[in-house]
């Protein structure tokens, strides 16, 4: 059985000949694009919320189940912009686990990050203790609907209205997601995606804030064109926000073959949770029944006693083999150099270090073929065949401990994939 050969770290052929990404992101038929674009170079507009962004919006609109859309040049600026023109002042409640995306926009917008623990199954904002961390300088619930999944929606919004706080999402990651039938985009009060080039739908680089409230959407289309109310003329404070025309474009292009991206994803995810439910040191985070996931990320814990390896060592150990895998959320924000003076009052987040020690995301790819998913689950079940003398070899070569993080965390990544040291 091929389990038992060398794994590429120790020597072995690696698995694949050419890197295999994480995701292989979407690019519309050639044709149909290229008439798409005759459109730009008759009008000649290519910013400023043109036909294309206009036309997206309201696409988007549709798709959501949402009043009001406004798109963004990306999801950092759209997060920025949203926390801005709320007027909150004081702590915004979020994970820490998550993409450092979503506490850099809460200090942009002059916000203190409380940073509360996760619940273990969903990986996710854990409800109760976001009600235990509610205090008197508390603004907003921040959840962040990660890996195609959602918060525990209802009982966040049950803290939300308890204390008359505004309940937002990040929803970077959970484009198409439902939460009991609703679209992720019309849970929040207001919500935020990344149209990023490695997300399910994307727009090249973007993002969107979604509302149904008509004040904030007015407001936040103000801020994202320099505050502008009539040409030139400021009445808010502003920055440049906008989305250009050939991004919508992209967009417009790429709607149409969501569904068919889910459902390739739902293939891929089952088939991984197939092969690997059963390998020892390795939990699959559970689908929550209520949500029907948009299968764009499949998560694994991997629990050093049960595997042999740490996350992180058997993400250097798949590089070897060509699979790049991420282990998202490592380090988690608090953790972080930059972040790690800000966040002492949010005490102890013992299950976010956890997660973050363990989890690993593997390939999903709408062109995946089965028997690619086999090679990665064999790669796995090599390393965990070789783990003592995979440890052996890895040793010294993983990024640096947390206590050094700030200064320097080297990433395998470069090394081995693009091919050069930092
Ligand atoms: C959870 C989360 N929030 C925010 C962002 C930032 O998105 P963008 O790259 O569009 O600014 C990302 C990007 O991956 C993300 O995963």
């Amino acid at each position: 059985m091929s389990a038992a050969r060398r794994p590429a770290i120790l020597g072995g052929t690696p698995l694949f000949a050419e890197p295999y990404h994480l995701v292989k992101p979407a690019l519309p038929p050639r044709e149909e694009f290229a008439g798409r674009l005759r459109e730009l170079y008759r009008s000649r507009i290519l910013t400023n919320q043109g036909a294309q962004v206009r036309a997206l919006e309201e696409r988007l609109s549709e798709f959501i189940g949402v009043k009001h859309c406004a798109l963004f040049c990306n999801a950092t600026v759209a997060l920025m912009v949203l926390l801005r023109a709320l007027d909150l002042e004081g702590e915004v409640i979020l994970p820490s686990f998550t993409f450092a995306a979503t506490a850099q926009a809460a200090l942009w917008a002059r916000l203190r990050p409380r940073f509360v623990d996760i619940d273990p199954g969903s990986l996710m904002l854990d409800p109760g203790r976001v009600a235990a961390a509610v205090g008197r300088r508390t603004a907003a619930i921040l959840g962040v609907n990660l890996f195609g999944s959602c918060c525990d929606h209802d009982r966040l919004r049950a803290v939300a209205d308890r204390h008359g706080l505004p309940l937002l999402y990040d929803s970077a990651q959970a484009f198409g997601t439902r939460y009991r039938g609703r679209m992720a985009g019309a849970l929040g009060d207001a919500e935020v995606f990344s149209f990023h080039a490695t997300k399910l739908f994307h727009t090249g680089e973007g993002g969107a804030i979604v509302t149904g409230d008509p004040g904030l959407y007015a407001r936040v289309c103000r801020m994202r064109n320099f505050g502008f109310a009539a040409y030139l003329d400021c009445v808010d404070l502003g920055l440049n926000g906008k989305m250009p025309e050939l991004s919508a474009l992209l967009g417009l292009s790429l709607l149409r073959d969501l569904p068919r991206r889910i459902a390739q994803g739902r293939r891929v995810c089952r088939e991984y949770r197939r092969r690997l439910g059963a390998v020892p040191g390795l939990s699959l985070p559970e689908p929550r029944r209520e949500v029907s996931g948009n299968h764009s990320y499949f998560p694994v814990l991997v629990d050093p006693a049960g595997f042999g390896l740490s996350n992180l060592e058997l993400n250097l150990a798949l590089l070897h083999e060509r699979i790049v895998t991420r282990c998202y959320f490592y380090p988690p924000v608090h953790r972080t150099g930059y972040f790690r003076g800000l966040s002492r009052r949010s005490g102890g987040l013992p299950e976010t270090d956890r997660a973050a020690r363990r989890v690993l995301c593997l390939p999903v790819r709408s062109d995946m073929r089965l028997e690619e998913l086999e090679r990665i689950v064999e790669a796995i079940v090599r390393c965990r065949v070789h783990a003592p003398a995979v440890r052996a070899r890895a040793a010294g070569r993983l990024p640096a401990e947390w206590e050094a993080l700030g200064e320097r965390a080297a990433d395998p990544y470069d090394e081995l994939i693009l091919g050069h040291e930092r």
